[in-house]
């Protein structure tokens, strides 16, 4: 009798929009995780093993243990353009691709990038608190619920890639100046046609009145700002994080917020997400806190589908990803 041959299998962490679940449906057995996330440890090493392809999140932690038990897999896809998750040395060992989602989510994280410096800055969501908590009191006093200018303020960016030049454009109409520090400095053209100046790393948390941190997460950028960091930070600064939360020290944070060592931050990203009331950067007002949204708009999560299929599609077609990391 004629054998039907099944077809190999995705597994998916997540379900994905239902565009690209067809899509991948089309050629791939798909299974999708339904149950906690993330995907507990053993039942990934499970799951994976019968697996061509894989396609995670930012707080899946793909491993060498994960990597040893996934005996088929060829590609994985992540939804996300930070890949500080996966082990690309034992990926790069087993000569499995890693697809990526750069470019489609740079101007959503700019966007939000800027919204949480207007947010902290003006002291917005700090006023929504105390709305909410019946305390507005008084109207319209001379020292009342102020907050600062970004006119003429410098922001400081670290890290000159995407998203970092894009928040740069976006400052500009505000009439801030920006400096940045980078591994590598950009051309003298491409400074002008970004209108920032490198800055060595020192210069920049000193001279910033607005902190931006635009650096992907990895042994190097560990805790990269740190309490050394916030000594040298003007008492009127801002600190804005949306790449990883592990590249700020929270506990030294939390109490350079204490002692107003810095005047605000505002977090897209924590060092154990998610966080809750436990967590005392929630106690602090001269914080706003966003839930990891950076990417998080419509039109961007549905670009960040598209590119994970056919990153995911491509690989296991041993053809060039859009985004590949290795
Ligand atoms: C990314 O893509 O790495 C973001 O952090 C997820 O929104």
């Amino acid at each position: 009798m004629h054998k039907v041959k099944a077809k190999p299998k995705v597994l998916l962490t997540r379900k994905l929009h239902d565009f690209a679940i067809k899509e991948i449906q089309k050629k791939y057995r798909l299974e999708i995780h339904s149950g906690k996330i993330p995907m507990p440890k053993n039942l990934l090493q499970r799951k994976i093993a019968d697996a061509v392809g894989l396609v995670c999140f930012p707080y899946d932690r793909i491993d060498r243990d994960v990597f040893d038990a996934a005996r088929n897999l060829r590609v994985i896809s992540t939804y996300s353009v930070g890949y500080d998750h996966i082990d690309l040395q034992a990926a790069k060992e087993r000569k499995i691709a890693i697809g990526y989602t750069p470019d489609v989510l740079t101007d959503a994280t700019a966007d939000l990038t800027v919204a949480l410096m207007l947010d902290v800055m003006r002291r917005v969501t700090e006023g929504d608190r105390l709305i909410r908590a019946g305390r507005w009191r008084t109207i319209f006093g001379a020292h009342d619920y102020v907050g600062v200018d970004l006119c003429g303020k410098t922001l400081g960016i670290l890290g000159m890639g995407r998203i970092g030049r894009a928040v740069a454009k976006r400052v500009k109409p505000f009439g801030m100046n920006v400096i940045y520090h980078s591994r590598t400095p950009l051309s003298k053209s491409a400074e002008k046609r970004n209108g920032a100046k490198y800055v060595s790393m020192s210069r920049l948390v000193a001279e910033s009145d607005v902190l931006s941190v635009h650096v992907p997460y990895s042994h190097q950028t560990h805790h990269l700002i740190n309490k050394v960091t916030f000594a040298k930070m003007k008492s009127s600064s801002f600190l804005i994080n949306t790449a990883r939360g592990k590249i700020v020290n929270e506990y030294d944070l939390l109490t350079a917020l204490k002692s107003k060592r810095i005047a605000g931050a505002a977090l897209d990203v924590f060092e154990c997400e998610p966080i809750g009331v436990k967590n005392n950067l929630t106690k602090m007002q001269n914080i706003v806190l966003a839930p990891h949204i950076g990417s998080s708009t419509e039109e961007t999560r549905a670009k960040m589908a598209q590119l994970t299929v056919l990153n995911l599609v491509r690989g296991l077609e041993g053809k060039k990803m859009v985004y590949s990391v290795v």
